[in-house]
């Protein structure tokens, strides 16, 4: 091998080696929620999938819903001296103190799948995050047009109280029915985005409701308490798709199971991988020191019957989280 072709084999291996301890060399702590749903499932598998690609340290800390181990978690990973904290927060205020702390000690926060509320958007990098509002918006308007003219009563099953989600897609899909004053929604009630709430509350609509009679479709801010809710209304005798509509957010496997079943028939898809979005923000922000823009905004997209529901719900099945 020539002098000349040795100095450039060595230099491209000493840049190769730069590059990936570059990478490797950062460690983000992630305070997570907890595990809810099918759909907070999946969004933790595949964090630490992306982290593993990108050769990321990824510490997550399950707050098992709690904003007060969330705080927790967030003070131990600005203690460890992580390069950077992501925080999927369980509800939209309260977080000032402790973001600041963060920022105090050159943390860069990126918020995943939920916003805050805070007069200091200085406080975190980007939220990496879908538009809620926009998710509810289209359930509603599948709904209009689905009922097109009838009367039609909703039954609205919402998630967890003060979380972004829940706010955002109730005032989405309240936008959404506005132009239709055939469509009214009779109860809503919190089912804290789980399976076993989310059938638990829509008996007790159910109940209320002449056992089911006089509820025309339900509209629930999660699939898993759309599934739990499926549950309840055939105990209840009726049958969920067809006597009451369904339609729901998050686009798990499980929705499409019941959507090829019959049993349900739309839902808005919120994609799992916020992580990977957000590792690029930050690695782009690291080398660059220039901030990413103050919302990456994630794809919102409606399946229907029309969709092929047992192929998604394969595919789906198929991605292995
Ligand atoms: O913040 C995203 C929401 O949180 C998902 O739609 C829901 O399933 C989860 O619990």
């Amino acid at each position: 091998m020539s002098f000349m072709k040795r100095i450039l084999l060595a230099s491209t291996v000493a840049v190769s080696f730069a590059g990936a301890a570059g990478a490797s060399d950062l460690t983000v702590g992630f305070s997570q929620i907890g595990s809810e749903s099918g759909w907070r499932a999946a969004e933790t598998s595949v964090s630490k999938i992306e982290a593993k690609k990108r050769g990321i340290d990824l510490k997550i800390a399950d707050a098992q819903q709690k904003q007060e181990n969330q705080i927790k978690a967030i003070r131990g990973f600005v203690a460890q001296g992580v390069d950077a904290i992501f925080v999927a927060p369980v509800v939209a205020t309260g977080w000032d103190t402790v973001l600041a702390e963060a920022k105090e000690a050159e943390i860069p926060v990126i918020l995943l799948d939920r916003t805050i509320e805070t007069a200091n958007d200085d406080l975190y990098l980007t939220a990496v995050t879908s538009d809620t509002v926009h998710e509810g918006k289209v359930a509603g308007e599948w709904l209009v047009k689905t009922i097109a003219g009838k009367p039609c009563n909703v039954v609205e099953l919402q998630g967890t109280v003060g979380s972004s989600p829940a706010i955002n897609r109730k005032k989405g899909f309240e936008e959404g029915i506005a132009p239709a004053s055939n469509i009214k929604i009779t109860r809503s009630q919190t089912g804290d985005f789980t399976r076993a709430k989310g059938k638990e509350v829509m008996e007790g609509f159910l109940k209320a409701e002449n056992g089911g009679k006089n509820i025309c479709a339900l509209y629930a801010h999660n699939d898993d308490m759309a599934v739990g809710a499926i549950q309840a209304i055939k105990e209840a005798g009726l049958k969920p798709g067809k006597d009451i509509l369904v339609v729901s957010v998050d686009a798990v496997p499980d929705i499409f199971k019941a959507m090829s079943e019959g049993e349900a028939n739309a839902t808005v898809e919120l994609t799992p991988n916020m992580a990977g979005p957000a590792f690029d923000a930050l690695k782009a922000y690291k080398e660059s020191g220039k901030a990413p823009p103050k919302w990456i905004q994630t794809e919102s997209k409606l399946y229907t019957q029309a969709d092929d529901p047992k192929k998604v719900y394969e595919e789906k099945k198929g991605l292995g989280y």
